[in-house]
């Protein structure tokens, strides 16, 4: 268990015999069955499986955006039932006010929540300050880069102190080298206010990098095929992924992953429709190239 885990006492999640059904006009989607998964108070988890594979789903559900079709929700023993500002939420695509600028958009939770004009400022500063932001507070989002942007997003969630924070893809957008300094502050702020992060990525790399624990989902309908700890120690360095250690984890997580996509395209691919593709498997089997 992390540093921070040991120190916090709050933010414990428990997803119990969950499962989510989506009833479109072409009949229903099961998106994700039969999942178990818990963070522990600080603890920094991850989940990561095939795309539509259900990942968002069980996220949006922890956030309260989406009621479980059966099992529960529970963050420190209270059920989930809507959205709540205990539960800070990241998206992939930024979700800033285009009106208003950095500062603003970091004060409107807290805004809503009622307090005072001295006290929001001292927060939203704070916070920017952690994340490197406080020279743009007074910028509109359009004139910030991409990774800036999910930077403000990032410190708009924790602004009005939530217990989790729920990130979907957060840095799926971001070119690569971007990617890694907003994981460092991402961990950075993490290990600095204590509180549980569960964080969706396809990235595997991205997942064993930031996390203490990796849940690894099957194709769709999602469940929990995987949990891996990662051992590694804090704080993390760059340099680590390239450590045998590192290295033996991600080509375990990647074998898991590999066979879920196959599922995830069904008929799609074949080692039959590969042949006939002219593609030269020099007497592997697929899923040992792919
Ligand atoms: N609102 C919706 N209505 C119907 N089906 C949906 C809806 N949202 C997602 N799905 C389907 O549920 C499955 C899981 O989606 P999602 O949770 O977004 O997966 P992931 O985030 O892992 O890519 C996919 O097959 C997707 O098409
Ligand atoms: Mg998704």
């Amino acid at each position: 268990m992390s540093q921070s885990a040991s120190e916090a006492r709050q933010g414990r999640i428990e997803v119990r015999d969950f499962a989510l059904r989506y009833e479109t006009i072409d009949g229903s989607v099961e998106a994700v069955t039969d999942t178990q998964i818990h963070v522990e108070p600080g603890e920094f988890v991850s989940i990561v499986g095939p795309s539509g594979c259900g990942k968002s789903t069980l996220l949006n559900a922890v956030a309260g955006f989406l009621k479980p079709t059966s099992g529960v929700v529970t963050v420190d023993g209270e059920k989930v039932t809507g959205p709540s500002a205990e539960r800070g939420m990241v998206f992939q695509q930024y979700s800033l006010f285009p009106w208003k600028t950095v500062r603003e958009n970091v004060e409107f939770g807290l805004k809503m929540r009622g307090m005072s004009r001295f006290e929001r400022e001292r927060a939203a500063r704070t916070l920017l300050g952690l994340a490197g932001l406080e020279a743009f507070e007074k910028h509109y989002p359009e004139r910030l880069s991409g990774g800036m942007k999910q930077r403000v997003g990032i410190v708009r969630a924790l602004a009005t102190g939530p217990k989790v924070l729920l990130l979907d893809e957060p840095f799926g957008a971001l070119d690569a080298q971007t990617r890694i300094i907003m994981q460092q502050i991402l961990t950075n702020m993490w290990q600095r206010l204590k509180i549980s992060v569960l964080f969706v990525t396809h990235d595997i790399d991205e997942a064993i990098f930031l996390s203490d624990r990796v849940y690894c989902m099957t194709a769709r309908p999602g469940s929990i095929k995987a949990e891996i700890r990662i051992p590694l120690e804090r704080p993390r360095q760059q340099s680590m992924m390239m450590s045998s250690e590192f290295l033996a984890l991600r080509r375990g997580l990647m074998s898991l992953i590999r066979e879920e996509s196959l599922k995830a395209m069904g008929g799609e691919i074949t080692d039959l429709g590969m042949q006939g593709l002219s593609i030269e498997l020099q007497g592997h089997s697929l899923p040992e190239v792919l």
